[in-house]
């Protein structure tokens, strides 16, 4: 029931305004940069994981519906190569609807203890059911059910329903059984077509990189802060 704001003031809020690191990185000078986004990645993959970062491999992922609105939710990032960067979902998840609709993504690595983000942006694809399978074999047995138990997006009318369709999977597949790949779930790729590199520095004149597909290589251009 709604009850007047005088009855709920407003509880004191940080005082925002004043937040603000004063961000003195090193830069990403164009000569240092790798000649292709994957090998820049990598590195800085691995600056980010030395760097204490909190699972570096957690990304943003924001998709689109058919009528151009935005989403976002956080994936992890199960596997990357020149063809692209692969996480796994279920396929009939709001992302995986939007994505249908509309197969392009943005990957967003927030990478704040470096003062660091990377920005992916591509069109998705699906990738092979084999690769999907071999993924799945390696996941905990537990997460292997949770992907059948979940019906990813849908609303369920409480918890002890998951925990439910969690036990009767646990009966049906104990641990050492194989557990099959749900047909509904899978990995995508995001195929990069442009890849940006941001490094915090001091003043706000930020270091932005940005990588754009051309022909069979990549052409680089610096972006104002
Ligand atoms: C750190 C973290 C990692 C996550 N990793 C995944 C993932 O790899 N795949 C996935 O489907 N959901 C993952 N999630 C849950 C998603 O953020 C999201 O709740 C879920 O995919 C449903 O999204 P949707 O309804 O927008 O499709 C993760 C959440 C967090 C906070």
């Amino acid at each position: 029931m709604q009850t007047p704001e005088s009855d709920h003031p407003t509880p004191p809020s940080p005082d925002l305004a004043a937040m603000r690191e004063h961000y003195a990185h090193e830069g990403l000078a164009e000569a240092d940069l790798a000649d292709d986004p994957v090998t820049q990645f990598t590195r800085w993959f691995h600056e980010a994981g030395g760097a204490g970062a909190a699972e570096p491999n957690a990304m943003v992922l924001s998709t689109a519906d058919a009528e151009g609105r935005p989403s976002s939710r956080t994936v992890l990032l199960k596997g990357y190569d020149r063809r692209g960067f692969v996480f796994y979902t279920n396929y009939g998840s709001r992302k995986g609807a939007e994505l249908a609709a509309n197969p392009y993504a943005a990957l967003l690595f927030p990478w704040i203890t470096l003062a660091r983000q990377v920005i992916v942006q591509g069109r998705v694809e699906k990738v092979g059911r084999d690769e999907t399978a071999a993924y799945f074999r390696t996941r905990p047995h537990g997460s292997q059910l949770g992907a059948w138990a979940s019906e990813q997006s849908s609303p369920v009318d409480g918890r002890e329903v998951l925990e439910q369709r969690y036990a009767e999977l646990e009966r049906r597949y104990p641990e050492g059984e194989g557990v099959p790949v749900p047909p509904f779930w899978g990995g995508y790729r995001v195929v990069p077509e442009v890849v940006e590199f941001w490094q915090g520095r001091a003043n706000r004149l930020h270091d932005r990189l940005r990588y754009v597909a051309e022909g069979t290589g990549w052409r680089v251009e610096r972006l104002c802060p």
